[in-house]
């Protein structure tokens, strides 16, 4: 016999009235007290809430020294990260055409944007089924003499194939630049992400792993890549050269302090949430596995730490009853689980980026993408707050998805 359903007016497997899910960021009052008041104060009353960027400078060596890079450009969000990367990396002005950049069909609409505000055209490619992130084998495919840069995203945390990656880049001598928006703490082969390839971009917009509201990082070992970066946050300024002289073009992507203050003070908590994420996600993935039908994050043997932003599953609806994946999630949601099927088409077929290919055919190339469409199609996730969570919630995530597995099964 199975339990009447929540869509069908049972009762919830959690009553997120009583029993709330976590609400990110985990602010408190105890923070506020002992971390975040002081420091906000003493931006407040030294009286040096922008240039110099104090602080600004320290988030960035400090992001830079936990992510295991040489520099760190704090930034006012993760999409100026990823133009400042193109432009510090390919030493693009902004005025001059910038080449071609490849990135996955599977991705937020800034990885797309970013560049192109930076005067560069695009390939979107196929991803990896197991990962979520771009084919190296659709990488190559790709190629044309247009190319400048690969830009991998390590999608929901998961880091792209980066050896294969940087192998194709090193042979045709092009830039990597990785997009870390959601990856905060990965680990690819023990070492974190963002100065694998030549640049990394990180974004701490509020959903991100780490967060300000909105802000940004890029993260590079170039120190010509940095002084680029810098100058094209800072009206063409070198790090720490004259006021009035701009050796660069270079536009006004300075940050205010108090985002850097912040930032400073929730670093320090990022590696134990991830790791905490981690725990739940393992054992989250050891119940889904028993339980069959929705197809738990796969990790290639390259991850040492996952950065967990999404957890990222796959539906089979025989596995179910035959029942769609978007009726399974909204069966999910009535049970008290929030959890979403994420990005619903390729970014090519997206109403913006569809209108400036239509517009400007020569700036947006539409790879083959069997992976890209499956996913689309196919995926569940839960998002990184949910991870924050004790066991108690891991165990009422995979009591749903049984009880709804059971019902759709027997044909409820
Ligand atoms: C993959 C990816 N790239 C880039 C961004 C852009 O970051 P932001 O919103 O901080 O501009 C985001 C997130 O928003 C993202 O998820």
């Amino acid at each position: 016999m199975s339990e009447q359903l929540a869509i069908h007016d049972g009762t919830p497997v959690r009553s997120t009235d009583q029993k709330p899910w976590p609400v990110w960021p985990l602010s408190t009052e105890e923070e506020w007290e002992k971390e975040i008041a002081p420091s906000l104060k003493s931006v407040y009353l030294e009286k040096r809430e922008g240039l110099p960027g104090i602080q600004g400078e320290a988030f960035g060596q400090a992001f830079a020294a936990y992510s295991d890079a040489r520099y760190g450009v704090i930034m006012p969000h993760g999409t100026d990260a990823i133009a400042a990367a193109c432009a510090g990396a390919l030493d693009l002005d902004g005025i001059g055409e910038g080449g071609e950049v490849i990135i996955p069909n599977y991705t937020f609409i800034a990885t797309a944007s970013a560049p192109l505000s930076v005067r560069c055209s695009l390939a979107l490619v196929d991803i990896d089924p197991v990962s979520f992130t771009m084919s190296p084998e659709a990488v190559e495919s790709a190629l044309t003499e247009n190319t400048v840069a690969l830009l991998p995203v390590h999608l929901g945390g998961h880091p792209a194939e980066m050896d294969a990656l940087n192998a194709i880049a090193q042979k045709h001598g092009l830039i990597v630049i990785e997009d870390c928006a959601q990856a905060h703490g990965a680990e690819y082969n023990g070492k974190k992400v963002g100065s694998i390839g030549h640049v990394g971009a990180f974004s701490f917009q509020s959903s991100k792993n780490l967060t300000s509201g909105e802000g940004g990082c890029l993260l590079t070992n170039d120190p010509d890549i940095r002084d680029r970066a810098h100058a094209f946050k800072d009206v063409g300024r070198r790090p720490g050269g004259e006021r009035w002289e701009y050796p660069r073009l270079g536009w006004n992507y300075r940050t205010s302090e108090y985002l850097a203050a912040i930032l400073l003070s929730r670093l320090t908590n990022l590696e134990d949430q991830t790791k905490h994420r981690n725990q739940n996600a393992a054992s989250l993935t050891r119940g889904l596995q028993s339980l069959g039908g929705l197809k738990p994050p796969e990790w290639h043997p390259w991850v040492t730490q996952h950065g967990y932003h999404l957890y990222m599953m796959l539906y089979d609806p025989e596995a179910f009853g035959g029942q769609s994946r978007d009726t399974f999630i909204r069966a999910l949601q009535a049970e008290g689980i929030p959890c979403t099927p994420g990005y619903q088409r390729p970014l090519t077929d997206e109403g913006g980026l569809k209108t400036i290919a239509d517009k400007y055919p020569h700036l947006i190339r539409r790879l083959p993408c069997p992976h890209v469409e499956y996913t689309c199609e196919h995926s569940v996730w839960f998002t990184q707050n949910i991870l924050l969570g004790s066991q108690e919630d891991m165990n009422d995530i995979l009591t749903a998805i049984d009880k709804i597995k059971t019902a759709f099964s027997s044909g409820i």
